[in-house]
């Protein structure tokens, strides 16, 4: 319930099946059901089974998305969650793993997050085990200014979450100024 600016936040997910595909993950920045940051990755590329209002494709490999939905909860947001990629009013995917490659069954993956809301500075990595599979790199974003975080299933059954820990932090790390100097 706690609402935070400046936070690092960490975890470790293990979908502890062979059964399904779908989605696992964690949200961050919520403010409330519409307007919130998810961290959400798939096993396997799927089409959505129901094809209105619209088609929806999922890719496999780790999505940023940031949520901001016009309608709230429903099917316009329920499709536009699953699809990888933007959806107006809804959805924008601020970043998409590159290797593309699902979870695996029966796997520890852990996440590290870094959210500044103060500059919109977000970074996420996963390893699996000692090694870095995924990194973000520097995402910068400012829809939402802080908020509460948790977890994130769509369609998945039997995902265990453990260790998450948090920790106010509102130091700028050192890869900001550089980030923003290129862009510049
Ligand atoms: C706070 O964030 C900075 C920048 O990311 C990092 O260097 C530092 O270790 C963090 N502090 C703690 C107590 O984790």
């Amino acid at each position: 319930y706690t609402a935070f600016n400046g936070v690092d936040f960490e975890g470790t997910f293990h979908v502890n099946t062979v059964m399904d595909d779908d989605y696992a993950g964690f949200i961050f920045g919520y403010q409330d059901s519409s307007s919130f940051y998810v961290v959400m990755w798939k096993q396997m590329e799927q089409t959505y089974w129901q094809a209105n209002p619209f088609r929806a494709v999922a890719e496999p490999g780790i999505q940023l998305k940031a949520v901001k939905s016009s309608t709230g909860p429903g099917e316009q947001l329920r499709n536009a969650l699953w699809h990888t990629g933007d959806t107006a009013s809804q959805v924008r995917l601020l970043w998409k793993d590159p290797r593309n490659v699902g979870w695996k069954d029966k796997t520890s993956y852990r996440w590290f997050l870094q959210h500044r809301p103060q500059v919109g500075y977000i970074r996420v990595r996963f390893y699996e085990g000692p090694e870095l599979v995924a990194d973000s790199n520097v995402v910068l974003d400012t829809t939402m200014r802080g908020g509460r975080l948790g977890v994130f299933c769509f369609s998945q059954e039997n995902i265990i979450w453990a260790n998450l820990r948090y920790r106010c932090n509102d130091t700028i790390p050192e890869d900001y100024e550089t980030q923003r100097l290129q862009r510049a």
